[in-house]
């Protein structure tokens, strides 16, 4: 048997954990699970409404560290995470993603000789000018269990010297909620409630800091956004910070363009699904596009997800207005014919690979460190040989439309 404590914080760590819980729910009780919430997120907008949406239990554990520096919440999470780890000694910490929730968890569990499992492990931007970036490195050098998405995650974390032991290929996760979601979200009112037409629109996010902490690049973006409007409506739900930052700099939205609050994950995924196509600077909507075949334009210089380019429906345009309305427009024209391909084991049973992988790992464990031990201070030394090479095998592997998804 086997406890975990799941750690989400932000967010984009939502749709990623609820799979996990449900097939860790499935394992009972080889596997026992406490869902901890750091508070990094915590408006209703932000937070609340994903876990009625997704189904998620209520935390177990609430560390309620709300925003700050990236110092100060990486702090505040790793203060406040420390006493819960040492209360409820897990053998396993589960991280999703890249936020700042994920490096201080990951961290503390570390440091207390509790093993460390990343899911979403390996992707890199090579732009350490992004937070992400450094959480995602640091996390990854510092966790037992790296759990890929895709094969060029396994080929940069051995770039980088990670043992091919530590890496299993699951697939991606998110896919899993995606796939999960996607009958319930079509009873959301959304499009009704927001007078559109399917493909009639496009959807917009923006949160990163390089493109809404300075006015100029805010400013750059918004012009794009006022020549595509005038092909079509685009629909803006704006990230909390975005907001504050557009008050800030007395930046007006152009005409045509309609800007809402953040949407919960149904009504999101309604509108989207349903757009003409996408721009963002998110991650995962790249990644959500790609499974679905919706045509997506990422605003910013790099991608730590270059398999939704290379496979998918993704189109990398900077940050210049020119080119972002280029590519618009050439979508708008169907001059891109391929719709692109679901990338392999983006298939909706990533979770119960994750949980295999979990299981597996301390099967195979020739020797095991013993986490009260640990935390007393006599910790024991992980076994160097203690997970055996593989990669999620064809087992269990299936196509979307073998596993009744298909695309809207
Ligand atoms: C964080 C993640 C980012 C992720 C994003 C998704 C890090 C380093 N960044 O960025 O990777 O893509 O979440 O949203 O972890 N705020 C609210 N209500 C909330 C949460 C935040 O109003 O519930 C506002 C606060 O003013 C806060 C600001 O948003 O200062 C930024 O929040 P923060 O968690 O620091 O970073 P995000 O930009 O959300």
């Amino acid at each position: 048997m086997i406890k975990v404590i799941n750690v989400v914080g932000a967010r984009p760590n939502f749709m990623k954990m609820a799979p996990i819980i449900a097939a860790m729910q499935e394992r009972k009780p080889q596997i026992t699970q406490l869902l901890l919430h750091t508070g990094q997120h915590y408006d209703e907008a932000m937070s609340g409404s994903f876990f009625r949406d997704l189904g998620m239990p209520e935390p177990d554990i609430n560390l309620n560290t709300r925003s700050g520096s990236h110092a100060e919440q990486t702090a505040r999470v790793m203060l406040a995470f420390e006493p819960a780890l040492v209360e409820h000694k897990p053998d396993w910490v589960v991280v999703v993603g890249d936020v700042n929730s994920t490096i201080a968890c990951a961290l503390v569990a570390s440091k207390l000789g509790v093993k460390v499992a990343h899911v979403e492990a390996g992707l890199r931007s090579f732009d350490r000018t992004m937070p992400e970036e450094i959480n995602r490195i640091l996390t990854d050098r510092i966790s037992d269990l790296l759990l890929t998405p895709s094969r060029d995650a396994d080929e940069n974390l051995l770039r980088e010297g990670a043992t091919p032991r530590s890496i299993v290929r699951v697939g991606n996760v998110m896919i899993d909620t995606l796939y999960r979601q996607l009958e319930r979200a079509k009873a959301s009112e959304i499009l009704n409630r927001l007078a559109l037409e399917p493909r009639s629109f496009a959807v917009i996010t923006l949160h990163r800091p390089a493109n809404v902490d300075d006015p100029e690049a805010l400013r750059n973006l918004f012009s794009a956004l006022a020549e595509i409007a005038r092909d079509l409506t685009v629909v803006f739900p704006a990230h909390p910070r975005t907001q504050g930052r557009m008050r800030e700099f007395g930046v007006e939205p152009p005409d045509g363009v309609k800007v809402i609050d953040p949407l919960g994950y149904l009504d999101f995924l309604q509108l989207w699904s349903r757009a003409r196509m996408v721009l963002t600077d998110s991650g995962g909507l790249q990644e959500e596009t790609t499974a679905l075949g919706i045509p997506c334009l990422t605003l910013r210089e790099n991608t730590e997800r270059p398999i939704t380019i290379e496979q998918g429906t993704n189109h990398l345009v900077g940050l210049s207005p020119p080119r972002i309305v280029t590519v618009a427009r050439r979508i708008l024209r169907d001059e891109y014919a391929s719709e692109g391909r679901v990338p392999e084991l983006w298939d909706g049973h990533t979770a119960e690979r994750i949980v295999e992988a979990l299981l597996d790992f301390d099967l195979r464990s020739a020797e095991r460190r013993d986490p009260i031990s640990a935390i007393d201070g006599r910790r024991i030394a992980a076994g160097a040989g203690d997970e055996v090479a593989r990669s999620a095998g064809a087992d269990g592997r299936r196509s979307p439309a073998e596993s009744g998804v298909s695309k809207p």
